[in-house]
């Protein structure tokens, strides 16, 4: 056993630029190893990082490189893996989409690590993980990694817990057999009573685990079992999003006419809300997305002072606005990426000087504070009370580590996929 302080190390599989280290190295996870194929991200998390030489730039399915380049057991590895298949917006692709299927890459690699595969492992991905194939393809994935002997939890966070920004998303954590801090519960294979894990999933913060999830961890029937970390519910509320957005005249400001045209675009209701505080002389800071309703394109005002989703700024509609109205003036321009990063809660980040490859970075990543909540009270406490000796891949039990797609090549090159 052993859980010294220069033991917390950590690989991060589908790095992007890098916030899952941000949100880790707070607490003295150290990085040894991180993957993306995506060299615009790399040079982002080379920015805040430098270069260590660790970074790997290259596909997850280049197994025998991945495994060749991991030094020793890392304590953990985090898979951040494409929602793109997985989200509304994938076409109901799921595991058999060749981004989110990447997943697999990830399961092969911790396969191949043998004896030196990491005791922790966390992923994260969009909340319609639990729904694409009807919850097959969280099954799939959560078989694939007891597979490989992890025990599991699974919950969802949302950045706006912490931050005014809009981002439910599903975080599994597997644990190996053996690794139980105080206060985790456990359910074990079938047949087994599991009062104290049912009582810890459907008592928790549907928040935290909505129903949607405690059905899919009840109905599915792991060889190693589930088991239940006490993860609370965030306290209090995040701040205004007014608090994180420029308001001087040097931003980036459209013209009148740009103005007027997206005003042109609001619904009624929200053209006279924002209308009569500019008449009364008050003020509101809030933000917009272009959507397509019936036909139309609208921009929709979010009036709750939490911004919508950062996204891939594909297309002006995936790209986020700023609306200000001050002083009797209705102000608007795009959200800036300084704002971005302060709504992922980095907002000191090193951005690089093109903007598009700076959205496309933020609009991808995790949310810091959100990643910090499970370090505090799932991973770094995992970590203290000591790793279990490494076991070999139980027999019989192989991970579903599906060879890629045949098109995946070309995949894994695309630039800038979530
Ligand atoms: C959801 S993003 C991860 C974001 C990251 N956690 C962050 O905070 O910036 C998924 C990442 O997977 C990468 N990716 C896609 N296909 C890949 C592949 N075949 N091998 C390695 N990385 C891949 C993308 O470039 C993207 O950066």
């Amino acid at each position: 056993m052993s859980g010294a302080a220069g033991d917390k190390t950590f690989c991060e599989f589908f790095a992007g630029i890098g916030l899952v280290r941000e949100a880790l190295g707070a607490s003295g996870w150290s990085c040894i190893y991180a993957n993306d194929v995506d060299p615009k991200k790399r040079a982002l998390y080379e920015s805040r990082f430098g270069d260590e030489g660790h970074f790997h730039l290259g596909d997850v399915w280049e197994t025998a490189e991945v495994v060749a380049r991991i030094e020793g057991r890392p304590r953990l590895a985090t898979a951040s893996f494409p929602c793109v298949d997985l989200s509304l917006a994938g076409h109901g692709r799921g595991f058999e989409g060749r981004h989110s299927s990447t997943f697999f890459g990830f399961i092969r690699a911790m396969e191949q690590l043998g004896e030196r595969r990491p005791p922790l492992v966390l992923l994260e991905n969009v909340t319609g993980f639990l729904t694409s194939a009807g919850g097959k393809d969280f099954e799939a994935a959560a078989m694939a990694l007891a597979a490989l002997g992890y025990r599991l939890d699974a919950f969802t966070l949302d950045a706006a817990m912490f931050l005014p920004q809009s981002r439910p998303r599903v975080f599994v954590v597997g644990a190996a057999e053996g690794l139980s801090p105080p206060g985790t519960v456990l359910k074990p294979p079938s047949g087994w009573l599991a009062d104290a894990w049912s009582e810890r999933v459907e008592s928790a913060d549907r928040r935290i685990r909505p129903a949607r999830l405690v059905d899919l961890m009840r109905s599915i029937d792991l060889p190693t079992g589930w088991i239940a970390f006490d993860v609370p519910a965030p306290r209090g509320a995040p701040p205004h999003v007014a608090t994180l957005i420029d308001r001087d005249d040097g931003q980036d400001w459209w013209d009148a006419a740009a103005v007027s045209r997206h005003r042109d675009m609001m619904h009624d209701r929200h053209r006279e809300r924002i209308d009569a505080t500019a008449a009364s002389g008050g003020s509101f800071v809030g933000t917009i997305y272009r959507r397509k309703r019936d036909g139309r394109t609208r921009a929709e005002v979010r009036f709750d002072g939490v911004a919508g989703c950062l996204r891939t700024p594909r297309g002006g509609s995936a790209k986020q606005i700023v609306i200000v109205v001050e002083a009797g003036r209705i102000r608007m321009r795009w959200m800036s990426p300084r704002e971005y990063a302060r709504l992922q809660g980095a907002p000191e980040f090193p951005l690089v000087s093109n903007t598009i490859q700076n959205l496309f970075g933020f609009g991808d990543a995790v949310c810091v504070p959100a990643v910090q909540w499970i370090d505090r009270h799932v991973l770094s406490p995992a970590f203290a009370t000591g790793i279990p000796e490494a076991r070999r891949t139980p027999r019989g039990r192989q991970p579903d580590a599906r060879p890629a797609p045949a098109d995946d090549a070309g995949g894994a090159r695309e630039e800038h996929v979530a």
